[in-house]
């Protein structure tokens, strides 16, 4: 009886090990969620206990409700569903889930928001720095994602302003990890902040879908190019759903594709968890199903 019990601990030591192990070189899901205004929930969306599932919740922004920026004041404005207690409990029932905030987005109401180079740096870093400390208290955050989408013609203190919130709040263990989103349009200040401060950002999660390509090797194209201006082994493949791009099952050969071309598809951006609950997370379960298979060939 007891080496029988010894001999389990043995194996859950070693399975836990083991378990550790796998945990960090899993493949990585990065899921936006909430910017639609849908009331949408984390439970339904199906999450593989073998991938680091990231849930990114849209938007933090640096404005009050009337679009005013607020020199690096960020308040939440994803949908109210996703509460701090659903954080909480996504992330106790599924130990691999993190929650992140993504910053700025396209737009506030119809008020399109803009990267508009603070006066003063060093106060609207601290600034930053303190609302999103607070945020990430609130809400249980482990990172953020910058999705700056307007610049205007100088973005000079872009790369700077952001890049240096992200080292202090890895610094001051705030969050653990940090991606970026370019875009087509907008990839020189993104290649700027990744040039000057790669070291602490994570992963990529360029928008291939506004690349407006519909094949798999236009994609493998575009993120051959993609892969010269970021880091490839941080650059993550990403899908709209019912959106821009390529679409349907074409995206899965596309990431066949890339994976012959010898490129390490280490995980899958896709957005948003709001356009999939109408088709029950097709794109989210296949990607997961590819992203297992790929780590165990
Ligand atoms: C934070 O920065 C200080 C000063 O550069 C450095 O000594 C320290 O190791 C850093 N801590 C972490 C957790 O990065
Ligand atoms: C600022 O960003 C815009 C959009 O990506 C780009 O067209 C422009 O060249 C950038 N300017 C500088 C000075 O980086
Ligand atoms: C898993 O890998 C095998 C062998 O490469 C392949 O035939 C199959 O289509 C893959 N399945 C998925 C879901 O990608």
């Amino acid at each position: 009886m007891r080496l029988v019990k010894f001999h389990l601990s043995l194996l859950y030591v070693a399975g836990v090990t083991l378990l550790g192990h796998q945990f960090c070189d899993a493949k990585v899901m990065m899921e936006y969620i909430g910017a639609t205004g849908k009331p949408v929930r984390f439970n339904p969306v199906p999450i593989e206990h073998n991938i680091d599932f990231h849930f990114i919740l849209s938007f933090a922004i640096d404005a009050d409700e009337s679009a005013k920026s607020q020199n690096g004041k960020f308040s939440p404005y994803w949908i109210d569903t996703l509460t701090p207690e659903s954080v909480a409990a996504i992330k106790k029932s599924h130990p691999n889930v993190k929650a992140m905030a993504s910053l700025s987005g396209w737009s506030l109401g119809d008020k399109v928001l803009r990267w508009y180079n603070p006066k003063n740096p060093q106060l609207w870093i601290s600034n930053a720095f303190t609302s999103l400390k607070s945020l990430a208290e609130e809400y249980h955050l482990d990172g953020i994602d910058i999705d700056y989408e307007n610049f205007l013609r100088n973005n000079a203190s872009f790369a700077y302003c952001i890049g240096e919130l992200i080292t202090l709040l890895k610094n001051q263990s705030v969050i653990s990890v940090a991606t970026i989103a370019p875009f087509h349009t907008t990839v020189l200040p993104y290649i700027e902040l990744f040039n000057n401060y790669g070291d602490v950002i994570d992963y990529v999660n360029h928008q291939f879908y506004t690349d407006k390509i519909r094949t798999p090797k236009g994609y493998l194209a575009a993120f051959q190019l993609r892969a010269t201006q970021f880091d490839k082994d941080k650059l993550l493949p990403s899908y709209e759903v019912n959106g821009r791009g390529i679409q349907g099952d074409a995206f899965f050969d596309a990431l066949n594709l890339l994976e012959a071309n010898g490129f390490d598809v280490n995980g899958v951006m896709i957005f948003s968890a709001d356009a999939s609950s109408s088709n029950d997370y097709y794109y989210e379960r296949k990607s997961q199903a590819f992203l297992i298979n790929s780590t165990s060939a």
